[in-house]
């Protein structure tokens, strides 16, 4: 079965605009959770301009199905994870002038690096994927370096304008998924998918997660988050049919 992480970043992006105390993440992810959310995922940023310690120690207590935290290769972020051990850390490449996550990591480039960075987070029982472009040795450096899984950035295949430029992204991702399957890797997909693109990747059968977040929480705004949560799962469920 396929399953739905729901990024709530977006809901603390309110809260930031006015420094305030809601929209507050927290009930977010579970109204989420009750709506059929597979996850939770929440991205604590260096210069925290979301997401806050304070809603990654609630949420540790209050989620109920899975805490995916993404989170940039530093130190800081090592620590937090080994304190809040989430069920999973996705390491994504971060730079403070980026408005969301630009590409994926290069993982090629830092295998011995994201070894070594890894090991101890994997000691304590927290899955650990990485956030990479659909490209094959990207997929294969994944492995090497001892990541359980990988997502797939889908951000060209979202951003995607033309409908044969659509279908050339969605084969990319058809064949780095290919490869991580043929190697042993887990499979999740995620950045600008909605409620109409994620259709062609759930021909995708071998995908195992999707994580969305900027579509459902837009959505929300008109039809609550309750609506907008349950919508996507019943298209993500769909596949199963
Ligand atoms: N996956 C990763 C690794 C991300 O960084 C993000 C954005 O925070 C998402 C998924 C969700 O992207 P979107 O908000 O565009 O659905």
């Amino acid at each position: 079965m396929a399953l739905l992480g729901v990024n709530v970043d977006h809901v603390a992006t309110l809260r930031q605009a006015r420094r305030g105390k809601e929209p507050d993440p927290v009930w977010a992810a579970a109204i989420a959770e009750l709506a059929g959310a597979d996850g939770i995922v929440v991205h604590l940023r260096e210069d925290r301009r979301h997401i806050q310690e304070r809603d990654l120690r609630i949420l540790r207590n209050t989620v109920r199905t899975r805490l995916n935290l993404e989170m940039a290769a530093t130190d800081e972020m090592k620590g937090i994870s080994l304190e809040i051990k989430p069920s999973k850390v996705t390491l994504v490449p971060e730079r403070r002038e980026e408005i969301t996550t630009e590409g994926g990591i290069n993982a090629r480039a830092m295998v011995p690096f994201l070894r070594s960075y890894i090991k101890e987070i994997k000691e304590n029982g927290i899955g650990v994927c990485f956030f990479i472009d659909p490209d094959l040795d990207q997929v294969e450096a994944s492995k090497d370096a001892g990541a359980d899984m990988v997502e797939i950035n889908t951000g060209r295949y979202s951003e995607a304008w033309e409908v044969d430029e659509h279908e050339r992204e969605a084969e990319k991702i058809e064949r780095a998924v290919e490869k991580a399957k043929l190697i042993g890797i887990g499979i999740a997909a995620g950045h600008g998918l909605n409620y109409w693109n994620i259709r062609r990747l759930l021909r995708i059968k071998e995908i195992e997660e999707y994580n969305i977040g900027h579509s459902i929480i837009a959505r929300a705004i008109f039809v609550g988050l309750h609506r907008a949560v349950k919508e996507m799962v019943e298209i993500i469920r769909e596949r199963e049919k």
